[in-house]
């Protein structure tokens, strides 16, 4: 490719938004330059589902993710269903399986859905500036959008921006997107952690921290969020699936600045009132009793926070009830998260008030497009975050 190239469209961010919108709009007859920094490929890809990513998801609704605007993502989760990403996968014969909860992860490595992407790009006849850094952006009424990078200057009618969020910065994420929307005069709700490790004040900390890898399963609650699955304890707080999908919910409730303590249900749904009703009469003490639901050490050491120290049959109905309570109500006020060095996504983004749900352009800078997790949808975990990479970066592809 020269120095000055005029191509039909430009994509700056060659993630899994920005390869699966530049090899569709290839496809399509256009002429596509593909801009990303990165040395490497789609790492994001790469490390995802823990080498094998979780690349969909059988149920994917728009209950299934945040933003200040709901219904927004539904327009191109309906045109490009987990079922069009299954029958991409499988064309190009990658083996995969359902894990659990719906969630699709390749049988042998992420690299093939990278690999997949890559082919199809070159179907499309997708021009690569990789590694390019971008030095400015510019629109011009003749011209169009002019991109300026170290690998030369580029200009076309359209721009897509899929430079994703602020997660996991050591490995390419920047706060590109964000600039590009504030120099355009778009706005942004403010990115935040989600899908994030939280942490706990001292106190708690302290009780719990000797106990960490010990895993137990919640129902974890937070505003409209509900979870029932695995908590775990961490050297500076919690983590596990529960705890990264409900701290989105309180980022959220915190961004909307009503901040909500997260609530677990260490009984996870069962009743523990009539269970410890059930053991009213017994000498053991609390810690003990509970190592029948719950890992024995943890049981210990939160019936020692709870200050439950005495015997159930010791007890009168009413501390008995407050201890049932306690335990499917525990209520936790996170002092913060791990941040975004340990996040696996950014709640907030480029105001999608601002973006047509049909085609992800920018409504008041014709030729301006945000796709993937640069925009302000954020799904749950669970392969939801990259169906909306593929919907949104597909919706584009179509007004391209
Ligand atoms: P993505 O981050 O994929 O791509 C952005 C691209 O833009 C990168 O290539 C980057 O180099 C480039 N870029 C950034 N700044 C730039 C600049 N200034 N100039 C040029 N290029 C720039 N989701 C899921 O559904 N299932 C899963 O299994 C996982 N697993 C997972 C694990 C971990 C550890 C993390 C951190 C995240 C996940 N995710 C996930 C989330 C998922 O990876 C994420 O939502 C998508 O990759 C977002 O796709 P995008 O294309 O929007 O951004």
């Amino acid at each position: 490719m020269g120095f000055n190239q005029s191509v039909d469209v430009i994509v700056i961010g060659a993630g899994a938004a920005g390869m699966m919108c530049a090899a569709q709009a290839g496809q399509r007859g256009r002429r596509v330059v593909l801009v990303d920094h990165a040395e490497k490929r789609a790492e994001k890809i790469r490390i995802s589902g823990g080498g094998r990513c979780n690349f969909t998801n059988l149920n994917v609704s728009a209950a299934n993710f945040l933003s200040s605007n709901p219904h927004f993502c539904r327009s191109a989760l309906a045109r490009y269903t987990p079922q069009d990403f299954i029958a991409l996968v499988q064309r190009h014969g990658i083996r995969y399986h359902e894990k659990t909860l719906g969630q699709l992860f390749c049988d042998e490595s992420s690299a093939q859905i990278i690999e997949m992407l890559e082919r199809e790009c070159a179907d499309g006849q997708v021009h690569w500036a990789q590694p390019a850094r971008v030095l400015d952006v510019a629109h011009e009424a003749a011209a169009g959008y002019r991109v300026r990078t170290d690998r030369g200057e580029f200009d076309a009618p359209s721009l897509v921006i899929a430079t994703g969020g602020l997660s996991i910065p050591k490995i390419g994420a920047t706060d590109f997107g964000y600039r590009i929307a504030h120099q355009f005069d778009i706005p942004v709700v403010t990115p935040r952690p989600a899908l994030v490790p939280l942490t706990l004040d001292r106190a708690t900390l302290d009780a719990l921290a000797p106990l960490a890898g010990v895993a137990f399963t919640v129902e974890a609650r937070c505003g409209d969020g509900r979870f029932r699955e695995q908590a775990l304890v961490t050297h500076k707080g919690l983590s596990g699936p529960a705890i990264l999908q409900i701290s989105s919910y309180w980022q959220a409730a915190c961004a909307a600045g009503h901040p909500e303590p997260v609530v677990l249900d260490l009984f996870a749904g069962d009743d523990a009132d009539a269970w410890l009703d059930a053991h009213a009469n017994s000498n053991a003490l609390p810690g003990n009793l509970l190592a029948e639901r719950l890992p024995r050490r943890f049981a210990r050491a939160w019936a020692q926070l709870q200050g439950a120290e005495r015997a159930l049959a010791q007890m009168s109905e009413r501390e008995r009830q407050a201890l049932a309570q306690a335990l499917s109500h525990w209520a936790l006020t996170p002092s913060g998260t791990q941040g975004f060095a340990k996040a696996e996504v950014t709640l907030g983004g480029v105001d999608t008030r601002a973006l047509s749900s049909k085609t992800m352009a920018a409504t008041a800078r014709p030729g301006l497009y945000f796709i993937g997790e640069v925009v302000d949808v954020t799904g749950h975990l669970g392969g939801y975050n990259f169906q909306w990479a593929w919907a949104s970066g597909h919706a584009a592809a179509q007004a391209l």
